[in-house]
């Protein structure tokens, strides 16, 4: 019995047909001309109609897709007259967002003697650390290096990366496996005790840290549980997004307001110093395409950071996923992990023919699946009309042994089960699907930024993996980066003294807008996709 239509299921029978000589040859990698030429005539990001300059704010000109500007072109919920004087609560550092590099920050910053908040917009978790698969890099074998991980993540940044930035996520990269794992992460491991490492795309060495394909899961409960502990010092506040950040008189972020999500209540939460960890934009679907990303990735950060005057950099980057889930209907979007092609599985057109290296840099590797079914016309298109090409999982099989589907991806196989496809024995749908923010707030390697008070980390920042992120350097970038942000929150929380908290920056950004002749109509930080509120 299997889940596939029989038209799907014929196409199915031609992929059988070139395992064999598939086992025997591989496929090449691209040449650097080959990949520069495939990106610039596939990739999402090279279609200059669906960009826009915004035209206001310290960052005035910098392109980024159209749903984006829209949402940094808005206006705010509230006005300049907000009253400040009753704060629902004060404390040291406040931490906006609760998803990895939430609790990173909050974690470290505790530990610098600091009383943390945690705002969240939905539950603590709820974020795309807990939807991570693959795993976390980390130069941390004898024939692997720092010097060697900095190289890869260049070179898949297409050396567009902030080469500081860099050296922080390879340094502190072994530092953070070693955190995660005293703190209680169950990491694969080879019977005799050492990591199981493997590749992922454009790395050169196996540096791939996992737990099976629930590695941002594992590395969720591992630093949520640790929040949870230490509640005397860290209080968390759920259903509360940020909608609004506070300076003072002397141009310090001070605090944020928070809306209760239920009750629309909005507070002020006073703060020495801010950390903004609000994730990505998936939700805001660029050129219509569905998203790996959880429901509240909807570019708050940036929202907010803009309007209090950070710089924002690399926003005309964004990362599709090579391969989204494009069947069934019910999970267009959802993330197969890369460690699906990283234990062999190929890219497989309606033909049974292969048409690229399954471990192309992600941008390039979607730019080639997209070419097979737009160009060439060899994808496949399901009853929905939707395009794909095979992701020959079988092979993993085949390759590696009878059972290593269920062992090293039983998230996977359970997705897919759910509909009747064995992807032990047939292979998946897939086409791309936006995965990631490459760009974002202008990220200093201490995290501050321009504006001072004002601390950022993970996916809403920009500049560590230039225009292209490789595969497990965002659950890396997160924890790193995360982790210094809480230090550094914390420290500088120690040596001020807050001014008077006010919302003319607010005033500002009016102002400005009303002056450009900007009115995009929308209210941000739009906090949830439109789709949500009719359910
Ligand atoms: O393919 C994946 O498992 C995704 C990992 C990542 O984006 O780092």
């Amino acid at each position: 019995m299997s889940g596939y239509p029989p038209e799907m299921q014929e196409s199915i029978r031609m992929v059988e047909s070139t395992r064999p000589r598939r086992i025997r040859e591989s496929f090449p990698a691209m040449s650097l001309e080959e990949r520069g030429a495939i990106l610039k005539a596939f990739h999402p990001d090279y279609k200059d109609e669906t960009f826009h300059a915004i035209r206001v704010g310290v960052s005035k000109g910098q392109r980024m897709p159209i749903e984006l500007a829209r949402v940094v072109e808005g206006r705010p919920h509230i006005g300049p007259d907000f009253n400040l004087s009753d704060p629902m609560i004060e404390t040291d550092v406040l931490v906006v967002g609760g998803g990895g590099a939430g609790a990173s920050a909050a974690l470290l910053a505790q530990e610098q003697g600091a009383k943390v908040v945690v705002a969240t917009k939905l539950r603590f978790g709820d974020a795309n650390t807990m939807m991570a698969q693959g795993g976390i890099q980390a130069a941390d074998r004898p024939e692997d290096s720092p010097p060697i991980h900095y190289l890869d993540v260049i070179g898949g940044g297409h050396f567009t990366n902030a080469p500081d930035l860099v050296e922080a996520l390879v340094v502190d990269a072994p530092v953070v496996i070693k955190w995660l794992e005293d703190l209680g992460m169950m990491f694969d491991k080879a019977p005799d005790g050492m990591m199981m490492e493997e590749h992922g795309g454009g790395t050169s060495r196996k540096r791939m840290h996992s737990a099976r394909d629930y590695t941002g899961a594992e590395i969720m409960r591992t630093l949520r549980d640790e929040v949870r502990n230490r509640e005397d010092d860290i209080t968390v506040i759920e259903f509360a997004p940020v909608i609004e950040l506070v300076m003072d008189d002397q141009g310090r972020v001070v605090g944020a307001i928070v809306m209760n999500l239920e009750t629309k209540v909005h507070r002020f939460i006073k703060a020495k110093a801010v950390v903004l960890a609000t994730g990505g934009g998936g939700r805001l679907h660029y050129q219509g395409f569905p998203t790996t990303n959880h429901h509240g990735a909807t570019a708050d950060g940036v929202v907010l950071a803009y309007r209090v005057g950070a710089p924002l950099g690399y926003l005309e980057s964004m990362q599709y996923h090579p391969t989204g889930a494009a069947f069934p209907e019910q999970i267009v979007g959802l993330l197969v992990t890369e460690k699906v092609r990283g234990l062999g599985a190929q890219p497989i057109n309606r033909e049974g023919a292969q048409f690229v290296y399954p471990l192309e840099p992600r941008d390039v590797e979607a730019a080639a699946f997209i070419r097979e079914c737009r160009e060439r016309e060899m994808g496949i298109v399901t009853p929905t009309g939707q395009p794909g090409v095979w992701l020959d999982s079988p092979m993993i099989e085949i390759i590696q042994g009878p059972g290593t589907i269920q062992r090293a991806l039983p998230a996977m196989a359970r997705q897919f089960g759910r509909f009747e496809i064995d992807i032990a024995q047939e292979p998946m749908l897939v086409y791309p699907t936006l995965h990631y923010q490459n760009g974002g707030v202008r990220l200093r390697a201490d995290t501050s930024t321009e504006v001072p008070g004002l601390f950022i980390a993970g996916e809403v920042s920009g500049g560590v993996h230039g225009h292209n992120r490789l595969m497990g350097n965002s659950l890396l970038e997160i924890t790193v980066f995360g982790r210094r942000a809480g230090r550094s929150a914390a420290t500088y929380a120690q040596q001020i003294t807050l001014g008077t908290p006010n919302l003319a920056h607010v005033e500002a950004w009016n102002r400005e807008l009303e002056e450009a002749g900007v009115d995009t109509g929308v209210v941000s930080p739009i906090l949830l996709p439109d789709y949500t509120r009719h359910v």
